[in-house]
């Protein structure tokens, strides 16, 4: 199959690219990069310019198109409303109107911020959305616009994604294990961490079932790994199962030399950084996030697809990837 996909530079693009490599695949990113070899195709475009992407589209004439490209900074996007809404709501519709032309398939990437939180279960895709931040919103501007222009459109709500290809919450704990002792982490946001290669995987899945099948199964999918945790959890996690390493405690003795440049196995000192729960008015940020984003998978449980596994499972395949 002839796909396209937007944002190929980006955290989940580098993995459906890596993982679709038996499809003929384009890719479009705003940025230059050769990361890829498999691809058939790699444009530079922006998005927002509706002329180009048009023209672009056209001219790749793909039979689906995955569009990932989006403004992901949460909190900077409440200082920077107009980028946001450009490329999450205007970007997503110059897609949505290229796609509604020849009559192609349109797979758009949403997130679980188009919730406000305050359901006391698991998200399903029949949920009322209520997004309540700029970020959330652009995001669910994108969505209405696909199911209005299109008939033959998917929509994957996932969230709190981490991959080898971008900056993300595991590589920031990692990060900040080393250097410091403690880290205060919010314990009152719920959600299910998402590894991008399994989202990738769950996406040729999909995508091998449509070849077959073709109808039937377009709509709203929450697609995430299963499991749920607090952002505390999941950095406690993080901190466990790394192998990295952590400042040298006090007292602690230095690293012994044996020969020139060789250094004796040091101990796991990252699993000594301490991880403080704190709550969300403890640690304000500039956008509001949802306090409950665990979001159910119930559309794919129900179309007979196999749950993605548990997320600390995930997790640990990612730290052995990176
Ligand atoms: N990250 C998460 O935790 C999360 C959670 C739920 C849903 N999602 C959704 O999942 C999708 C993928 O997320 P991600 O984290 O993989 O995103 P990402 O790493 O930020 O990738 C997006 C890519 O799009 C590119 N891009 C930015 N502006 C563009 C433009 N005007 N035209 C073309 N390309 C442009 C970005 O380039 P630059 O890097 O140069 O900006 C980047 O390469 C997004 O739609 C996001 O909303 C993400």
């Amino acid at each position: 199959m002839k796909i396209l996909i937007t944002g190929c530079s980006g955290m989940l693009g580098y993995d459906l690219c890596r993982t679709l490599s038996e499809h003929e695949l384009h890719g479009v990113d705003i940025k230059d990069s050769s990361l890829f070899s498999s691809l058939s195709s790699l444009s530079c475009l922006d998005i927002t310019d509706s002329e180009k992407t048009y023209k672009t589209i056209t001219k790749i004439n793909p039979e689906i198109v995955i569009h990932t490209a989006a403004w992901t900074d949460v909190d900077g996007a409440e200082t920077n409303q107009g980028d946001a809404y450009r490329l999450n709501a205007i970007g997503t519709k110059n897609i949505a109107l290229a796609c509604q032309r020849f009559d192609t398939s349109m797979i758009y990437i949403s997130t679980d911020y188009v919730f406000d939180g305050e359901k006391k279960e698991p998200y399903v895709e029949f949920d009322k959305t209520n997004p309540q931040s700029i970020y959330g919103k652009s995001k669910y501007f994108g969505e209405s616009i696909v199911q209005q222009l299109l008939n033959r459109f998917f929509i994957i709500r996932t969230s709190w994604l981490y991959g080898k290809n971008g900056k993300n919450f595991v590589k920031t704990i990692l990060n900040l294990a080393k250097e410091k002792e403690e880290l205060k982490i919010v314990n009152d946001q719920f959600g299910s961490p998402t590894y991008t290669k399994d989202l990738a995987e769950a996406i040729r899945t999909l995508l091998t079932a449509y070849c077959s099948l073709s109808t039937g199964l377009y709509g709203i999918y929450h697609i995430t790994n299963s499991g749920s945790c607090s952002w505390y959890e999941f950095a406690k996690e993080i901190v466990k199962q790394s192998k990295v390493q952590g400042p040298r405690p006090e007292g602690a003795p230095a690293p012994l030399s044996l020969k020139r440049g060789e250094r004796l196995a040091q101990p796991n000192w990252a699993a000594n950084c301490k991880v403080i729960p704190v709550t969300t008015e403890e640690f304000k940020r500039p956008a509001k996030r949802p306090k409950n984003s665990v979001l159910e998978n119930l559309t794919w449980k129900i179309s007979g697809f196999k749950l993605l596994r548990n997320w600390d499972k995930a997790l640990a395949d990612y730290l052995e990837e990176i």
